[in-house]
């Protein structure tokens, strides 16, 4: 057997592994409850529905705090769950009462609770949508249908937070996660083409009131097929370069152009965005210094709504038939949507439009490069409040408690 098909092999003789109920050295009981801080925030509001939509609340109890409305009425999600009053997300005594704390609350309450909470003696299962622990030694970043042997190895070495990756790195790996499993990529960059939700919710309706605010610009000479095109070209751009488009989130204008800089600058010409792509590839797959997969690329910020892309270049560690590496793309796991290499199924399925919404991974533009026989392109989409952000963490907690 090559080494690749015994991967394989491994890969699919781990998953029919039955669920397991372990908390590393502490069992969850069905009686035991899960606190959830930042339910009602748009990552918090798209696991809401998930886990209503996969019934994932029967069998635990859930608490919900609030940071804002201590004492309001937590959320039935239309009777779904018996009515119950919010708590107070910063009240350490009433969040330690808790086997598992859920949040997608953001990094500064990350920050700020977190290490208040483990200083109290508290040894529950932190699960956390925010980036603050992912890179800490003593974290793992989850993303089962890649990593469930880390994750499993974790839980059963006492591992406590359990983060969620980076959207594009977990995007990404969702889509090409074989080639990586397989030990088959000796470097990869990745250039991408991030959406406006990687910024948040506020950054999706600016990007909107934007294209509005131009589309407004140019309305008469729109509806006139006799304008001429250059014209309100030049009245787009004045209107861009005017100051005049509402830019306060990206900083600049967004609509109809792109932003080459994604979050902070790290001085050494990389953007922290564009450092997270190696680090945590390599966490989320186990992989540390001498077996580590070199992968760097620019992040951009288009103004798509909430599906982040990626192009890819990967240099192969040997020279495989192109069926053969479409094959394990596909196979890796049941969300990649492999997209035949052709023009109308590009243009039809492996756009944001066709990804946003499903938990479906389309991945395409897959062929031999000019560059030599182990240079491979690649092309992915992933919703990016999906596998990018909510559904790594649902999961988590559903290993969690042993349903998964
Ligand atoms: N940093 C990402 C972005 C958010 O800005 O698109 C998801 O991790």
């Amino acid at each position: 057997m090559f080494r690749s098909e015994y991967q394989i092999f491994c890969t699919v003789l781990s998953r029919m592994r039955q669920p397991e109920s372990t908390l590393g050295t502490m069992n969850f009981n069905p009686g035991d409850s899960v606190g959830f801080v930042g339910w009602r925030g748009m990552v918090g509001s798209v696991l809401m529905k998930r886990m209503v939509e996969e019934g994932d609340f029967e069998g635990i109890t859930p608490v919900f705090f609030t940071t804002s409305n201590v004492g309001g009425q937590a959320p039935t999600f239309d009777g779904v769950l018996e009515p119950s009053e919010l708590k107070d997300a910063y009240d350490i005594d009433e969040l330690r009462k808790h086997s598992i704390i859920v949040t997608a609350q953001g990094g500064s309450y990350t920050e700020a609770v977190h290490p208040k909470l483990r200083a109290a003696g508290w040894d529950g299962l932190w699960i956390d949508a925010a980036s603050t622990l992912r890179m800490n030694d003593d974290s793992i970043i989850v993303l089962d249908p890649i990593n469930r042997d880390v994750i499993d190895r974790g839980l059963a070495s006492g591992v406590k937070d359990y983060i969620g990756g980076n959207c594009t790195v977990s995007c990404l790996l969702m889509g090409l996660g074989g080639l990586f499993k397989n030990d088959l990529v000796e470097w990869a960059t990745s250039m991408t083409y991030q959406a406006a939700s990687g910024g948040g919710a506020r950054h999706m309706r600016e990007v909107l009131a934007q294209f509005r605010d131009l589309g407004n610009e140019v309305a008469a000479e729109l509806d006139d097929p006799a304008s001429a095109i250059l014209d309100i070209d030049r009245k787009v751009l004045a209107k861009q370069r005017s100051g005049e488009l509402d830019s306060t989130q990206f900083g600049v204008p967004l609509s109809g152009s792109l932003i080459p800089w994604i979050d902070s600058d790290l001085g050494n010409g990389q953007s922290r965005e564009e450092w997270k792509a190696e680090v945590e590839t390599n966490k989320i797959l186990g992989r540390f210094a001498d077996d580590k997969v070199t992968m760097d690329g620019l992040c951009v910020r288009i103004a798509a709504m909430r599906s982040h892309s990626q192009a890819l270049t990967i240099k192969l560690k040997k020279d495989l038939p192109l069926e053969e590496i479409e094959r394990i793309i596909a196979e890796d796991n049941p969300w990649v949507r492999f997209v035949p290499n052709e023009r109308e199924a590009s243009m039809e399925q492996l756009t944001p439009v066709a990804a946003s919404g499903s938990l479906e991974i389309p991945v395409g533009r897959v062929r031999k490069l000019a560059m030599g026989p182990e240079y491979i392109s690649a092309f992915t989409v992933g919703d990016q409040l999906l596998w990018g952000a909510a559904e790594p963490i649902r999961r988590m907690l559903q290993i969690a408690v042993g349903k998964l």
